[in-house]
Protein backbone atom coordinates (compact mmCIF):
# COMPACT_ATOMS: atom_id res chain seq x y z
CA UNK A 1 0.00 0.00 0.00
CA UNK A 2 1.84 3.54 -0.87
CA UNK A 3 0.52 6.40 0.97
CA UNK A 4 -1.49 7.73 -1.88
CA UNK A 5 -3.94 4.44 -1.93
CA UNK A 6 -7.08 5.17 -0.04
CA UNK A 7 -7.24 3.67 3.08
CA UNK A 8 -10.47 1.60 4.03
CA UNK A 9 -10.91 -0.23 7.38
CA UNK A 10 -11.52 -3.91 7.04
CA UNK A 11 -13.76 -6.37 9.37
CA UNK A 12 -10.53 -9.31 8.88
CA UNK A 13 -11.66 -11.61 11.90
CA UNK A 14 -13.91 -12.61 14.62
CA UNK A 15 -13.52 -14.71 18.17
CA UNK A 16 -15.35 -14.95 21.15
CA UNK A 17 -15.34 -16.72 24.68
CA UNK A 18 -18.42 -18.17 26.44
CA UNK A 19 -18.16 -19.02 30.00
CA UNK A 20 -19.01 -22.82 31.26
CA UNK A 21 -21.30 -21.92 33.57
CA UNK A 22 -25.19 -21.97 32.70
CA UNK A 23 -28.01 -20.41 34.27
CA UNK A 24 -30.98 -21.63 33.22
CA UNK A 25 -34.22 -20.38 33.20
CA UNK A 26 -35.59 -23.35 35.48
CA UNK A 27 -32.43 -22.00 38.08
CA UNK A 28 -34.30 -18.79 38.20
CA UNK A 29 -37.35 -20.11 39.00
CA UNK A 30 -35.80 -21.00 41.76
CA UNK A 31 -34.52 -17.70 42.96
CA UNK A 32 -37.29 -15.42 42.12
CA UNK A 33 -40.85 -15.25 41.32
CA UNK A 34 -41.00 -16.00 37.32
CA UNK A 35 -40.92 -18.99 35.33
CA UNK A 36 -39.67 -20.51 32.30
CA UNK A 37 -42.83 -19.65 30.14
CA UNK A 38 -42.85 -15.75 31.03
CA UNK A 39 -38.82 -15.61 30.56
CA UNK A 40 -39.59 -17.38 27.09
CA UNK A 41 -43.03 -15.72 25.81
CA UNK A 42 -41.63 -12.28 26.87
CA UNK A 43 -37.72 -12.06 26.08
CA UNK A 44 -37.34 -15.46 24.51
CA UNK A 45 -34.43 -16.03 26.35
CA UNK A 46 -33.69 -19.71 27.39
CA UNK A 47 -30.29 -19.22 29.28
CA UNK A 48 -27.49 -17.40 29.68
CA UNK A 49 -23.70 -18.15 30.79
CA UNK A 50 -21.78 -16.40 34.12
CA UNK A 51 -18.40 -16.57 34.61
CA UNK A 52 -16.76 -18.01 37.63
CA UNK A 53 -15.97 -15.79 40.61
CA UNK A 54 -12.56 -15.46 39.72
CA UNK A 55 -12.75 -14.95 36.39
CA UNK A 56 -13.34 -11.28 35.06
CA UNK A 57 -14.14 -9.01 32.29
CA UNK A 58 -10.61 -8.82 30.98
CA UNK A 59 -9.80 -12.60 31.54
CA UNK A 60 -13.05 -12.75 28.73
CA UNK A 61 -12.05 -10.29 26.65
CA UNK A 62 -8.34 -11.25 26.43
CA UNK A 63 -9.23 -15.15 25.58
CA UNK A 64 -12.10 -13.64 23.12
CA UNK A 65 -9.20 -11.17 21.49
CA UNK A 66 -6.02 -13.92 21.22
CA UNK A 67 -9.10 -16.15 19.45
CA UNK A 68 -9.26 -13.10 16.70
CA UNK A 69 -6.00 -12.52 16.42
CA UNK A 70 -4.86 -15.62 15.44
CA UNK A 71 -8.03 -15.72 13.17
CA UNK A 72 -6.57 -12.76 11.53
CA UNK A 73 -3.25 -14.27 11.14
CA UNK A 74 -1.58 -11.94 13.13
CA UNK A 75 0.92 -11.87 16.36
CA UNK A 76 0.19 -9.49 19.23
CA UNK A 77 2.40 -7.39 18.10
CA UNK A 78 1.37 -5.99 14.84
CA UNK A 79 -1.82 -4.88 16.68
CA UNK A 80 -1.27 -1.06 17.26
CA UNK A 81 -4.76 -0.15 18.95
CA UNK A 82 -6.38 -2.16 21.58
CA UNK A 83 -9.94 -0.90 22.56
CA UNK A 84 -12.56 -2.46 24.63
CA UNK A 85 -16.76 -1.57 25.13
CA UNK A 86 -17.77 -2.58 28.43
CA UNK A 87 -20.19 -0.96 31.18
CA UNK A 88 -18.54 -4.06 33.44
CA UNK A 89 -14.95 -2.78 33.81
CA UNK A 90 -12.20 -5.01 35.85
CA UNK A 91 -11.93 -1.37 38.08
CA UNK A 92 -14.02 1.51 38.04
CA UNK A 93 -12.26 3.28 36.63
CA UNK A 94 -8.75 2.52 36.20
CA UNK A 95 -6.62 0.99 34.95
CA UNK A 96 -9.10 0.59 31.90
CA UNK A 97 -9.89 -3.03 31.11
CA UNK A 98 -8.07 -2.56 28.01
CA UNK A 99 -5.10 -1.99 29.25
CA UNK A 100 -5.23 -4.93 31.53
CA UNK A 101 -6.10 -7.28 28.58
CA UNK A 102 -2.93 -5.57 26.46
CA UNK A 103 -1.02 -6.97 29.42
CA UNK A 104 -2.23 -10.34 29.60
CA UNK A 105 -1.90 -10.97 25.28
CA UNK A 106 1.71 -9.05 25.81
CA UNK A 107 0.89 -6.07 23.74
CA UNK A 108 3.12 -3.60 25.01
CA UNK A 109 3.38 0.44 24.01
CA UNK A 110 0.55 0.43 22.06
CA UNK A 111 -2.76 3.12 22.84
CA UNK A 112 -4.97 1.21 25.01
CA UNK A 113 -8.30 2.69 26.24
CA UNK A 114 -11.88 1.54 26.99
CA UNK A 115 -15.11 3.48 25.65
CA UNK A 116 -18.62 3.28 27.61
CA UNK A 117 -21.54 3.22 25.89
CA UNK A 118 -23.46 0.23 26.93
CA UNK A 119 -24.88 -2.04 24.73
CA UNK A 120 -24.40 -0.15 21.91
CA UNK A 121 -20.17 -0.64 22.33
CA UNK A 122 -19.29 -2.89 19.80
CA UNK A 123 -20.69 -0.84 17.12
CA UNK A 124 -19.21 2.11 18.35
CA UNK A 125 -15.86 0.47 18.27
CA UNK A 126 -16.29 -0.07 14.53
CA UNK A 127 -16.86 3.93 14.07
CA UNK A 128 -13.46 4.74 16.06
CA UNK A 129 -11.56 1.64 14.32
CA UNK A 130 -12.57 2.94 11.01
CA UNK A 131 -11.53 6.69 11.99
CA UNK A 132 -8.39 5.65 12.98
CA UNK A 133 -7.68 3.74 9.99
CA UNK A 134 -9.01 5.72 7.57
CA UNK A 135 -7.15 8.57 8.59
CA UNK A 136 -3.92 6.52 9.04
CA UNK A 137 -2.97 6.70 12.19
CA UNK A 138 -3.57 2.66 12.42
CA UNK A 139 -3.24 -0.38 10.66
CA UNK A 140 -4.52 -3.34 12.83
CA UNK A 141 -7.41 -2.09 15.52
CA UNK A 142 -8.37 -5.12 18.15
CA UNK A 143 -12.07 -4.12 19.39
CA UNK A 144 -13.57 -5.87 22.24
CA UNK A 145 -16.52 -5.76 23.75
CA UNK A 146 -16.28 -7.86 27.24
CA UNK A 147 -19.23 -8.03 30.30
CA UNK A 148 -19.13 -10.08 33.54
CA UNK A 149 -22.69 -8.32 33.74
CA UNK A 150 -23.88 -10.85 36.79
CA UNK A 151 -21.46 -8.85 38.49
CA UNK A 152 -24.07 -5.85 38.60
CA UNK A 153 -27.34 -8.03 38.70
CA UNK A 154 -29.12 -8.06 41.23
CA UNK A 155 -30.30 -11.46 41.39
CA UNK A 156 -34.11 -10.87 43.94
CA UNK A 157 -34.89 -8.21 41.00
CA UNK A 158 -36.71 -10.36 38.52
CA UNK A 159 -37.37 -7.73 36.39
CA UNK A 160 -33.68 -7.67 35.17
CA UNK A 161 -31.93 -10.55 37.03
CA UNK A 162 -33.69 -12.65 34.26
CA UNK A 163 -32.27 -10.96 30.65
CA UNK A 164 -28.20 -10.52 31.47
CA UNK A 165 -25.91 -13.29 30.54
CA UNK A 166 -21.67 -12.77 30.75
CA UNK A 167 -19.70 -13.10 27.91
CA UNK A 168 -17.00 -11.50 25.64
CA UNK A 169 -16.27 -10.93 21.59
CA UNK A 170 -13.32 -9.40 20.00
CA UNK A 171 -12.55 -8.51 16.32
CA UNK A 172 -9.64 -7.62 14.40
CA UNK A 173 -10.30 -4.52 12.18
CA UNK A 174 -7.33 -3.79 9.79
CA UNK A 175 -6.43 -1.34 6.64
CA UNK A 176 -6.48 -2.27 3.28
CA UNK A 177 -6.79 -0.56 -0.02
CA UNK A 178 -9.56 -3.50 -1.27
CA UNK A 179 -12.37 -1.42 -1.95
CA UNK A 180 -15.20 -4.26 -1.88
CA UNK A 181 -13.31 -5.28 1.87
CA UNK A 182 -14.16 -1.96 3.29
CA UNK A 183 -17.06 -1.02 5.73
CA UNK A 184 -20.24 0.43 3.85
CA UNK A 185 -21.56 2.87 6.89
CA UNK A 186 -21.11 3.21 11.02
CA UNK A 187 -23.99 5.32 12.48
CA UNK A 188 -23.27 5.50 15.95
CA UNK A 189 -25.84 7.91 17.97
CA UNK A 190 -26.81 9.17 21.84
CA UNK A 191 -29.97 10.69 23.19
CA UNK A 192 -28.41 11.56 27.12
CA UNK A 193 -32.18 12.78 27.83
CA UNK A 194 -33.34 9.14 28.33
CA UNK A 195 -29.85 8.41 30.49
CA UNK A 196 -32.74 7.31 33.40
CA UNK A 197 -33.75 4.63 31.17
CA UNK A 198 -31.14 2.20 31.84
CA UNK A 199 -28.35 2.72 35.06
CA UNK A 200 -26.32 1.91 37.19
CA UNK A 201 -26.39 4.30 40.24
CA UNK A 202 -22.92 3.26 42.11
CA UNK A 203 -20.29 3.81 42.52
CA UNK A 204 -19.75 7.34 40.99
CA UNK A 205 -18.85 10.24 41.59
CA UNK A 206 -22.29 11.24 42.24
CA UNK A 207 -22.60 7.90 44.50
CA UNK A 208 -18.90 6.66 45.93
CA UNK A 209 -18.82 3.24 47.59
CA UNK A 210 -20.67 3.91 50.85
CA UNK A 211 -22.57 2.04 53.44
CA UNK A 212 -26.10 3.50 51.78
CA UNK A 213 -25.06 2.31 48.66
CA UNK A 214 -24.59 -1.27 49.61
CA UNK A 215 -27.84 -0.85 51.86
CA UNK A 216 -30.33 0.42 48.89
CA UNK A 217 -28.59 -1.62 46.40
CA UNK A 218 -27.55 1.20 43.92
CA UNK A 219 -24.50 -0.98 42.60
CA UNK A 220 -27.06 -3.19 40.16
CA UNK A 221 -28.55 -2.25 37.32
CA UNK A 222 -31.96 -0.46 37.28
CA UNK A 223 -33.44 -0.50 34.02
CA UNK A 224 -37.17 1.05 32.81
CA UNK A 225 -38.00 -2.21 30.62
CA UNK A 226 -41.19 -1.95 28.90
CA UNK A 227 -40.42 2.07 28.18
CA UNK A 228 -36.82 0.64 26.90
CA UNK A 229 -38.37 -1.77 25.07
CA UNK A 230 -41.01 0.54 23.01
CA UNK A 231 -38.35 3.10 22.63
CA UNK A 232 -36.30 0.19 21.03
CA UNK A 233 -38.16 -0.84 18.34
CA UNK A 234 -39.17 2.75 16.91
CA UNK A 235 -35.56 3.60 17.11
CA UNK A 236 -33.92 0.73 16.03
CA UNK A 237 -36.43 0.08 12.58
CA UNK A 238 -35.91 3.93 12.28
CA UNK A 239 -32.02 3.60 11.84
CA UNK A 240 -31.77 0.69 9.83
CA UNK A 241 -34.27 1.36 7.15
CA UNK A 242 -31.77 4.83 7.37
CA UNK A 243 -28.65 3.09 6.73
CA UNK A 244 -29.88 0.95 4.15
CA UNK A 245 -31.66 3.95 2.29
CA UNK A 246 -28.44 6.37 2.68
CA UNK A 247 -26.51 3.32 0.90
CA UNK A 248 -28.92 2.19 -1.57
CA UNK A 249 -29.18 -1.27 -0.18
CA UNK A 250 -32.38 -3.58 0.13
CA UNK A 251 -32.86 -5.65 3.22
CA UNK A 252 -33.61 -8.78 1.11
CA UNK A 253 -29.50 -8.13 -0.54
CA UNK A 254 -28.66 -8.69 3.35
CA UNK A 255 -27.50 -12.08 3.89
CA UNK A 256 -26.61 -11.62 7.65
CA UNK A 257 -28.80 -8.80 9.77
CA UNK A 258 -26.74 -9.21 13.66
CA UNK A 259 -29.28 -6.91 16.05
CA UNK A 260 -28.44 -6.79 19.53
CA UNK A 261 -29.35 -9.30 21.48
CA UNK A 262 -31.58 -7.86 23.97
CA UNK A 263 -35.35 -9.33 23.33
CA UNK A 264 -36.55 -11.80 20.84
CA UNK A 265 -39.72 -9.45 20.59
CA UNK A 266 -37.34 -6.51 19.69
CA UNK A 267 -34.85 -8.43 17.10
CA UNK A 268 -38.32 -9.80 15.39
CA UNK A 269 -40.34 -6.29 15.65
CA UNK A 270 -37.39 -4.48 13.66
CA UNK A 271 -37.25 -8.16 11.45
CA UNK A 272 -40.39 -7.80 10.32
CA UNK A 273 -40.30 -4.29 9.81
CA UNK A 274 -37.45 -4.41 7.22
CA UNK A 275 -39.36 -7.51 5.55
CA UNK A 276 -36.33 -10.33 6.79
CA UNK A 277 -36.71 -13.44 6.19
CA UNK A 278 -35.95 -15.65 9.53
CA UNK A 279 -32.86 -17.32 7.56
CA UNK A 280 -31.59 -13.48 7.01
CA UNK A 281 -31.80 -12.84 11.27
CA UNK A 282 -29.37 -13.79 13.69
CA UNK A 283 -30.61 -14.99 17.02
CA UNK A 284 -28.58 -16.23 19.78
CA UNK A 285 -30.62 -14.54 22.80
CA UNK A 286 -32.45 -17.76 23.32
CA UNK A 287 -28.74 -19.07 24.86
CA UNK A 288 -26.58 -15.96 25.88
CA UNK A 289 -29.05 -13.76 27.12
CA UNK A 290 -28.18 -10.09 26.69
CA UNK A 291 -24.19 -9.82 26.77
CA UNK A 292 -24.58 -5.90 26.76
CA UNK A 293 -21.25 -4.99 24.46
CA UNK A 294 -20.52 -8.39 23.81
CA UNK A 295 -24.12 -9.28 22.20
CA UNK A 296 -22.96 -8.33 18.66
CA UNK A 297 -19.08 -9.92 18.47
CA UNK A 298 -20.93 -13.06 20.14
CA UNK A 299 -23.86 -13.65 17.80
CA UNK A 300 -21.17 -12.63 14.44
CA UNK A 301 -18.64 -15.38 15.58
CA UNK A 302 -21.73 -18.16 16.28
CA UNK A 303 -22.65 -17.31 12.65
CA UNK A 304 -19.02 -17.63 11.30
CA UNK A 305 -18.28 -20.98 13.25
CA UNK A 306 -21.37 -22.51 12.77
CA UNK A 307 -19.87 -21.73 8.66
CA UNK A 308 -23.01 -19.48 8.18
CA UNK A 309 -20.50 -16.68 7.50
CA UNK A 310 -18.69 -16.79 4.47
CA UNK A 311 -15.47 -14.19 2.67
CA UNK A 312 -17.35 -11.30 1.15
CA UNK A 313 -20.77 -11.40 2.92
CA UNK A 314 -22.33 -8.47 4.05
CA UNK A 315 -23.41 -7.72 7.31
CA UNK A 316 -26.03 -5.39 9.02
CA UNK A 317 -25.45 -4.54 12.49
CA UNK A 318 -27.50 -2.85 15.03
CA UNK A 319 -28.09 -2.27 18.58
CA UNK A 320 -29.54 0.02 21.41
CA UNK A 321 -28.65 0.47 25.21
CA UNK A 322 -27.72 2.35 28.32
CA UNK A 323 -27.21 6.34 27.41
CA UNK A 324 -29.56 5.82 25.23
CA UNK A 325 -26.83 5.05 22.55
CA UNK A 326 -27.90 3.30 19.61
CA UNK A 327 -26.02 2.52 16.02
CA UNK A 328 -25.48 0.84 13.41
CA UNK A 329 -23.55 -0.75 10.67
CA UNK A 330 -23.01 -2.02 7.47
CA UNK A 331 -20.17 -3.95 5.99
CA UNK A 332 -18.96 -7.08 4.76
CA UNK A 333 -17.26 -9.70 6.24
CA UNK A 334 -13.68 -9.62 5.21
CA UNK A 335 -11.75 -12.48 6.49
CA UNK A 336 -11.38 -16.29 5.80
CA UNK A 337 -14.71 -19.03 5.83
CA UNK A 338 -14.09 -21.39 8.05
O1 LIG B 1 -29.89 -4.04 26.10
C1 LIG B 1 -30.30 -2.76 26.42
C2 LIG B 1 -31.69 -2.51 26.03
N1 LIG B 1 -32.57 -3.29 26.85
C3 LIG B 1 -33.68 -3.70 26.36
O2 LIG B 1 -33.90 -3.47 25.19
C4 LIG B 1 -34.67 -4.37 27.25
C5 LIG B 1 -36.02 -3.88 26.92
N2 LIG B 1 -37.10 -4.39 27.75
C6 LIG B 1 -37.55 -5.66 27.72
O3 LIG B 1 -36.96 -6.53 27.13
C7 LIG B 1 -38.89 -5.92 28.36
O4 LIG B 1 -39.49 -4.70 28.71
C8 LIG B 1 -38.83 -6.84 29.63
C9 LIG B 1 -38.55 -8.27 29.21
C10 LIG B 1 -37.78 -6.33 30.58
C11 LIG B 1 -40.20 -6.83 30.32
O5 LIG B 1 -41.23 -7.24 29.43
P1 LIG B 1 -42.54 -6.36 29.27
O6 LIG B 1 -43.41 -7.07 28.32
O7 LIG B 1 -42.15 -4.96 28.94
O8 LIG B 1 -43.18 -6.47 30.73
P2 LIG B 1 -43.49 -5.33 31.80
O9 LIG B 1 -42.24 -4.74 32.34
O10 LIG B 1 -44.54 -4.40 31.24
O11 LIG B 1 -44.17 -6.18 32.94
C12 LIG B 1 -45.39 -6.93 32.72
C13 LIG B 1 -45.70 -7.74 33.99
C14 LIG B 1 -45.64 -6.92 35.27
O12 LIG B 1 -46.69 -7.37 36.11
P3 LIG B 1 -48.08 -6.56 36.21
O13 LIG B 1 -47.70 -5.18 36.64
O14 LIG B 1 -48.65 -6.60 34.82
O15 LIG B 1 -48.83 -7.35 37.21
C15 LIG B 1 -44.32 -7.30 35.87
O16 LIG B 1 -44.30 -7.20 37.28
O17 LIG B 1 -44.74 -8.80 34.14
C16 LIG B 1 -44.21 -8.76 35.48
N3 LIG B 1 -42.85 -9.26 35.44
C17 LIG B 1 -42.54 -10.57 35.57
N4 LIG B 1 -43.30 -11.66 35.75
C18 LIG B 1 -42.67 -12.85 35.82
C19 LIG B 1 -41.69 -8.55 35.25
N5 LIG B 1 -40.63 -9.39 35.24
C20 LIG B 1 -41.14 -10.64 35.44
C21 LIG B 1 -40.54 -11.91 35.53
N6 LIG B 1 -41.33 -12.99 35.72
N7 LIG B 1 -39.22 -12.10 35.43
Amino acid sequence: MSHTTPLYASFRSIGAYIPKKILSNEDLETMVDTSDEWITKRTGIKERHIAAEDEYTSDMGAKAAAIAIERAGLSTDEIDLVLCATVTPDYFNMPSTACVISDKLGIKNVQAFDISAACSGFVYLLSLAKAFIESGMKKNVLIIGAEKFSSIVDYTDRSTCILFGDGAGAAVISATDKKEEAFIDVHASADGSYSDFLVTPAPGSRNPASQKVIDEGLQYVQMKGNETFKLAVKTLTKDVKEILEKNGIASEDIPHFVPHQANYRIIKAVGDALKMRQEQVVVTVHKYGNTSAASIPMAINDIWESGRLKKGELMLLDTFGGGLTWASALLPFAGESI
